[in-house]
């Protein structure tokens, strides 16, 4: 296979305030890279536009560190071993890895790096078997150690996460309800994902719509969304309610923190529980859980929608798009 001479990059230029401006970015060809004993090359094929992007992009401290200037957008993403200088990552080998905003990536066999097996569903992977639906797995079940006949609520229920996490709490006999930015969001879980109930955060009330709709109060919060959405739902906590952090979407672009959530003591008066996560920590479970999904969307009780962008160039939008809210499922770029 004839490899080309250039390989188009992403990479950061200044720190972004709010969405990803035009001068935030750039888009830069160099030279392909020669490979090192160790090292493949990978043509990537899909990227994952994942939140957490956002907040490597800011100089705040995380769980991993800031991009820095002039490096390569950190990112998650699937493709196809073209040349290789290590054993264990052989040419024509699909791997899932986090190549970052690139054409090509240069990979090791680490714990970055997943080879998959030669006919795996790439996009599958990405929008659903992967990290999304690991996520969605571990948050109900090992941190949230949800139950059959509890009430779920879910932030941002129509996004990848939430979209998976909603329907797996259903598959799991709980009253589930959905909170989301839209009508049509609205319309889809409860049309096609079978929710037994729907906040639009934008046009209604949310603490009166969880009156409403959990009259049980709420067994589990999945919380994607973080701020007044979090508080809403702390102050609707059932007896021994879980609060599972799995997001704050909302503080990733914000210029200043929003103050702390004002209905925390909700936790000391029902003898709740509040927790985060990173799903990379549970990677090890990941055939297994992907095992289950596969069961599920085979049965036809699980479904995953992608919102897909054409070209390296339109990360950025790909990006953006999920603060503006405009996606319902997974945000993939198609290189
Ligand atoms: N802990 C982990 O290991 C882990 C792993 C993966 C993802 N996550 C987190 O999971 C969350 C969802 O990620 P995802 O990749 O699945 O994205 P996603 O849900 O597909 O997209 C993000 C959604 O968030 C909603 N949103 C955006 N800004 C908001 C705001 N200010 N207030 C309320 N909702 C807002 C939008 O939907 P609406 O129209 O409903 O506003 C948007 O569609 C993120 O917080 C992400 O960081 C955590």
């Amino acid at each position: 296979m004839t490899l080309p001479e250039v390989n188009r990059q992403i990479v950061l230029r200044q720190r972004p305030v709010g969405l990803l401006g035009d001068d935030d970015v750039e888009l830069v060809e160099s030279p392909l890279p020669q490979l090192q004993d160790g090292e493949a090359l990978l043509e990537v094929e899909y990227l994952g536009i994942d939140a957490t992007v956002r907040t490597w992009l800011s100089q705040a401290e995380g769980y991993m560190p800031p991009v820095g200037f002039g490096e390569v957008v950190r990112s998650s993403g699937i493709g196809t071993v073209v040349a290789s200088r290590c054993d264990t990552l052989p040419v024509g080998g699909p791997v899932y890895s986090l190549p970052g905003w690139q054409e090509y990536a240069v990979i090791r066999d680490d714990f970055l790096s997943t080879p998959l097996e030669p006919d795996a569903d790439k996009l599958g992977l990405i929008a659903i078997y992967g990290a999304t639906g690991l996520t969605a797995y571990i948050g109900l079940f090992d941190i949230g150690n949800v139950q059959p006949g509890e009430t779920v609520v879910v932030s941002a229920a129509a996004g990848a996460t939430g979209s998976l996490a909603a329907q797996i709490a259903k598959i799991h006999g709980c009253r589930v309800v959905g909170i989301c930015g839209s009508d049509e969001k609205a319309s889809w879980l409860l049309d096609d994902l079978g929710l037994d109930g729907v906040v639009n955060y934008r046009t209604e009330s949310v603490p009166e719509r969880l009156r409403e709709l959990c009259p049980n109060r709420i067994d589990v919060y999945f919380d994607n969304v973080g701020g007044e959405v979090l508080d809403a739902a702390l102050g609707r906590l059932a007896q021994g309610g879980r609060v599972v952090l799995c997001g704050a979407i909302s503080i990733y672009t914000a210029t200043q923190r929003p103050p702390g959530p004002r209905n925390y003591f909700q936790l000391i008066n029902r003898r709740g529980r509040m927790q985060g996560f990173l799903s990379m920590d549970y990677w090890d479970r990941l055939p297994e859980v992907r095992a289950q999904l596969a069961t599920w969307v085979a049965e036809g009780k699980l479904t995953w929608r992608t919102h897909l962008f054409q070209g390296l160039a339109a990360a950025p939008d790909a990006l953006n798009a999920m603060f503006e809210g405009t996606n319902i499922g997974k945000i993939v770029v198609k290189l």
